[in-house]
């Protein structure tokens, strides 16, 4: 019971993930992504790549989906899922897990693509030795 409620939570962010790819501003790298994050408090975030002509100042979907959560005052992760059309699941780049481990902490990260593939990893496993406040 508790197993099926558990894949039932990640369908759904995966499906918000999905839904938010379709916004994706990628005009350079063709490259869609889509990003659901959800809070604690049970409230789902979502985010999409923003490409722009300087390459440079692109933003990732999933950083997208932290800066509008914590924008709204949200604090405290439970899962952050991306989605893209690629064959080869998408994990976040690096840049992404840094961000990903300081807000959210030890989350589970659920990828998946159009045809329907999925993986969970932890945030930990992704990103075994992160710097972060404990070593300042
Ligand atoms: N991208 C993301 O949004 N998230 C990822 O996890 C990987 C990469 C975006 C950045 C860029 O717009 C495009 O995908 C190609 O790198």
């Amino acid at each position: 019971m508790k197993r099926a409620t558990k894949i039932g939570k990640n369908a759904a962010l995966l499906t918000a993930a999905r839904a938010a790819r379709k916004n994706a501003v990628a005009k350079f790298s063709k490259f869609r992504v889509g990003a659901a994050l959800r809070a604690k408090s049970g409230k789902v975030y979502t985010g999409c790549n923003v490409e722009n002509a300087s390459y440079g100042l692109t933003i990732c979907a999933e950083r997208v989906a932290i800066f509008k959560a914590l924008s709204e005052g949200e604090r405290g992760f439970d899962a952050i899922a991306v989605v893209t059309d690629a064959k080869k699941l998408t994990p976040p780049c690096g840049a992404c897990r840094q961000i990903i481990w300081e807000f959210c902490r030890d989350v589970k990260v659920i990828l998946g693509n159009l045809k329907g593939s999925t993986e969970v990893h932890r945030m930990s496993a992704l990103f075994p030795k992160p710097f972060d406040i404990s070593n300042l």
